[in-house]
């Protein structure tokens, strides 16, 4: 096998399209996170590569051997696909012991030489659930149970393993003991993977790529550094934590906020003779708070607003301020602010400064601009 193959698929419930004439491959070997918000098909299309879903349009192939095809109602059983699934609820088979979930897989293919040949031991010991084969499902914690159903998940050996959400049912110590032990593992056996989350540490932590999901398309398919740096749309950008959004217009050479300020973008300006309104995105740990346009470091760009809240969040405050209207979050050091900040009133003038260098501009939502547009006439 060498790589699998998605292309226009499209799946439909009645009169909704799930999956939009979606498009992507996953190279041998590669680990792709799917990512994005809920309802968006992530599901769907992992539902469909396993031929839990019978598409309406497209192609699947697992290397040169195609699995499904619309067009000819080719349509490969699921058992026949060598694939390993592994969910978020952990679905293992209540009346079953661990070894027998765990063995379930080689059941089902036949592979009785390798249920003979200890396959469900080696898988079990990969995940540390050696010791728990003649236990039921009801007798282990969540994270026994998942690390189970990982074992069960990679046990045939498949050629592609479908992660949907596994960690989410997970408390924050064991999600990330699990996570390590997934990307261990991948990194061992080298299958090919697509992993769905919509926890944007996750993705960054696991794939090799990330493929960013909106209404059943793929918004933005690349490394995780590239969609770190480089957002490629508004939309990219809120989901992979630039939270704060600011709309701009233009101001002569530079970008004016509702209230006034003029700010420079440097070479994040958008060209002149292009829109006249833009949304900047910034990361929260990229904002900085002073008390006064002095305090801010030369060079930065800074803004004038309004204190809302502050959090104690121990190393930090969590800090919600707001400009004409818009909120933006951001962290301030607790030892740099410690002595004014938590004493400061709702309403208190605060200045917010960035390098132009973390900023990133998008085109403004052009059925916004016509609304807003509308209110002014
Ligand atoms: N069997 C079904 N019949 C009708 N509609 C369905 C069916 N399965 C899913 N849908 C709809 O398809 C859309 C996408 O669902 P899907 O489960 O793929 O989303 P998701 O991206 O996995 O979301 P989540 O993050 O909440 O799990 C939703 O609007 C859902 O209601
Ligand atoms: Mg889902």
């Amino acid at each position: 096998m060498s790589g699998i193959t998605i292309s226009n698929l499209t799946k439909r419930f009645g009169s909704n399209t799930i999956v939009d004439d979606l498009e992507l491959t996953i190279d041998e070997g590669e680990f792709v996170v799917l990512l994005g918000p809920s309802g968006c098909g992530k599901t769907t299309t992992l539902r469909c590569l396993a031929g839990l879903e019978t598409p309406e349009g497209g192609t699947i192939s697992f290397g040169d051997r195609t699995v499904f095809d619309a067009k000819t109602h080719t349509d490969v059983a699921t058992h026949r696909r060598n694939i390993g699934m592994i969910f978020q609820s952990y679905a293992l088979w209540p009346h079953m012991t661990v070894r027998d979930n765990i063995g379930y897989p080689l059941k089902v293919r036949r592979k009785k030489e390798a249920l003979r040949s200890g396959a469900v031991d080696k898988a079990a010991a990969m995940v540390d659930t050696g010791h728990l084969l003649d236990r039921y499902p009801s007798q282990l914690s969540g994270g026994q149970q998942q690390r189970v159903a990982v074992a069960r998940g990679l046990v045939a050996e498949p050629d592609l393993v479908l992660f949907d959400e596994p960690l989410s049912n997970l408390d924050a110590r064991l999600r990330d003991q699990v996570r390590t032990q997934i990307h261990q593992l991948h990194q061992r056996l080298g299958f090919s993977a697509v992993f769905v989350t919509h926890d944007q540490s996750e993705a960054f932590a696991l794939g090799d790529r990330l493929a960013i999901m909106k209404d059943g398309r793929l918004e933005q398919c690349d490394t995780p550094q590239r969609v770190f740096d480089e957002p490629g749309s508004d939309y990219v950008a809120a989901f992979i934590g630039m939270g704060n959004r600011l709309v701009l217009t233009r101001h002569h050479e530079g970008w004016q906020t509702a209230n006034g300020d003029v700010l420079d973008l440097g070479s994040r300006s958008p060209e002149r003779g292009g829109a006249d309104e833009i949304i900047a995105r910034l990361r929260p740990a990229d904002l900085h708070l002073h008390r006064a346009v002095e305090d801010a470091p030369h060079g930065s760009t800074v803004l004038h607003a309004t204190l809302v809240t502050t959090e104690f969040g121990g190393r930090h405050y969590d800090v919600l301020v707001d400009v004409a209207g818009e909120r933006l979050t951001l962290q301030a050091d607790t030892r740099e602010h410690g002595a004014w900040l938590p004493t400061a009133e709702e309403g208190a003038p605060v200045v917010v400064s960035f390098n132009p260098t973390d900023v990133r501009t998008y085109a403004a939502d052009p059925a916004r601009s016509a609304e807003r547009e509308s209110v002014a006439v």
